[in-house]
């Protein structure tokens, strides 16, 4: 049989997805309750990080132990994928020692040939086009404050990357409305535009963006791999803050999140990032709790 992945959020079923969160809510409350489950227990998850992590590494790691199994720590730089040997090869040989892998790299498909030559389900930690494990931690934290998202109105302000190209899909999949501002230049993938037109509103002005927001969203203004664009991108982005001025167009209520690491004073004011409206923790904690619902969703 083959193995379902987790390569975006596409790969779920949108009452799957709901129940997954649904599922991420309870798990935090039993180990907040000091429960012990161990559904995972001695299976292994590889993990294999072409870029750098804390908040995704720590919690596949910790969510394996507490699941009763381990995780493994790759590094292409220690292993033989950095010499060369195939992405095919390297999926054939690790999926059959292993019960899943999560794979963060900088070409998106490196996961998909992964996957596709994989006998255990493979998870996207990140790549240059899509960062799905972050939403599903976004979604419980929205979830778990306010209830369903369907029908609300979520504005991207930035950079139209990995993180906005997974907002689209969730848009879709959870019928919510994602209206973006990006400079000129930096807009999503044209072809997802497209797919997710009946659920994305493109502007190129941060205001009109977030007027009437329920939550606000935004990133870094250069991802892992463009530290060489830094300058420039520091430029393009400059009227792309946000900061209370913004925040003040949206619902009085609004959430602000931010998949962080962030930079304070650059996409966002350190007077947001750590103010009220701002869910950031939970946001960051919940990377935990929403990957053990997913493990036990692919692996148990
Ligand atoms: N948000 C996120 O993925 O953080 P890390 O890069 O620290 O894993
Ligand atoms: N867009 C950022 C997200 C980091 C979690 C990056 O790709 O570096």
């Amino acid at each position: 049989m083959k193995p379902r992945h987790f390569i975006t959020l596409n790969d779920l079923s949108a009452d799957e997805l709901r129940g997954i969160i649904q599922r991420a809510i309870e798990l935090k409350k039993m180990r907040a309750e000091g429960k012990v489950y161990e559904p995972l227990k001695n299976k292994v998850l590889a993990m294999i990080f072409e870029k750098s992590s804390t908040r995704t590494r720590i919690s596949f790691e910790s969510g394996m132990i507490q699941f009763g199994g381990s995780a493994l720590f790759l590094s292409p730089r220690d292993t033989q994928l950095g010499r060369g040997e195939s992405i095919r090869d390297s999926a054939r040989v690790i999926s059959r020692m292993v019960d899943g892998i999560m794979l963060r790299t900088n070409d998106h498909e490196t996961v998909t040939t992964f996957a596709a030559n994989s006998n255990v389900p493979v998870i996207n930690g990140l790549t240059d086009r899509f960062h799905p494990c972050q939403l599903l931690a976004d979604l419980q934290t929205w979830f778990e404050q306010r209830g369903d998202i369907k029908g609300k109105r979520v504005c991207w302000i930035g950079d139209g990357n990995n993180m906005c190209q997974s907002y689209m899909n969730a848009a879709k999949q959870l019928d919510f409305t994602l209206a973006i501002a990006c400079p000129a230049g930096y807009e999503p993938e044209r072809e997802l535009l497209a797919t997710t037109a009946s659920h994305v509103e493109l502007f190129n002005d941060p205001p009109l963006a977030a007027n009437n927001a329920d939550l606000i969203v935004t990133d870094v203004w250069a991802s892992m791999g463009q530290e060489e664009e830094q300058k420039k991108r520091k430029k393009d982005f400059a009227n792309f803050q946000v900061n209370s001025t913004l925040m003040a167009l949206a619902k009085p209520d609004a959430m602000f999140m931010h998949c962080l690491p962030a930079h304070r004073g650059e996409e966002v004011s350190a007077t947001v990032l750590d103010g009220k409206q701002s869910v950031i923790w939970d946001e960051a904690e919940n990377r935990l709790h929403a990957q053990k619902a997913l493990l036990e969703f692919l692996m148990k």
